[in-house]
């Protein structure tokens, strides 16, 4: 009777304290959402401050300038949750370590286990891993949405050239060449606005502190949030 009682415990014990399912893998990834907002917000804010200051004329200035960047905040907002969770469980970090037959590959569980096991525990261990992948995964997405091609980026360049050329009609309203120059204006405005939509990946690598990911790491909170689940 004990042997087999020790016996369960060994066999259920693992899968009941180590696995990060459900509720673990949806409020990570969560917590992660909301660590990443100021920040997403900030990278679009220090490009739209280049949009006013290189392209808009001041006449012609929005209040809130970061709302050229609306129609990339709302894709962003509707498909980032299952992106990041898809990024992190499973293709990293797998959930459960143990194999169909509910058995757990030689040394696993274990933070240094070959399979990278999606515990609270490994996740702590293999932090610096974890936060390159939230990073990765948040940078790609908002890459795309900013880049030539996408309907966002569409969307967001015709509402700057869209205020490009209300200042400089107003402000050109008695020149005879008028089309002409608004043309020109408005081809010099597109350039302007796709070099600075290029600059979002090493915009938004600044905005994390540089190459280190400093200001997107969150270490301390993260871990404690992290490790609440059992
Ligand atoms: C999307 O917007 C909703 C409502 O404002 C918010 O609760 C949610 O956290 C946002 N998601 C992301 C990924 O920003
Ligand atoms: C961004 O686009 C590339 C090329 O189409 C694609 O491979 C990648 O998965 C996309 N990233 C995200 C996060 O959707």
């Amino acid at each position: 009777m004990v042997s087999i009682m020790h016996l369960l415990i060994f066999l259920l014990a693992p899968v009941a304290v180590l696995a990060c399912e459900g509720d673990c893998i949806i409020d990570i990834t969560n917590q992660y959402l909301i660590q990443y907002s100021p920040v997403v917000i900030n990278t679009f804010q220090t490009m739209a401050n280049l949009i006013d200051a290189k392209i808009i004329p001041p006449s012609s200035r929005r209040q809130d300038s970061i709302s050229y960047f609306t129609p990339a905040l709302h894709a962003y907002n509707k498909t980032a949750y299952a992106g990041l969770e898809h990024a992190i469980f499973p293709s990293y970090f797998h959930g459960k370590c143990q194999d169909a037959n509910g058995i757990n590959p030689p040394g696993c569980p274990n933070p240094d286990c070959p399979k990278v096991c999606g515990t609270p525990g490994s996740m702590v261990h293999f932090y610096p891993k974890l936060c390159s992948i939230v990073f990765e995964q948040t940078r790609s997405l908002l890459t795309n949405l900013t880049s030539p091609g996408s309907k966002t980026y569409k969307q967001m360049e015709a509402m700057v050239l869209a205020d490009a050329s209300k200042g400089k009609r107003r402000a050109l309203s008695k020149v005879s060449r008028f089309a002409k120059l608004q043309a020109r204006g408005t081809t010099n405005a597109k350039t302007t606005f796709a070099s600075i939509m290029k600059s979002f990946p090493q915009t938004m690598e600044d905005t994390c502190g540089g190459p280190s990911l400093s200001q997107c790491s969150w270490e301390q909170p993260m871990k404690t949030f992290i490790l609440q689940y059992p």
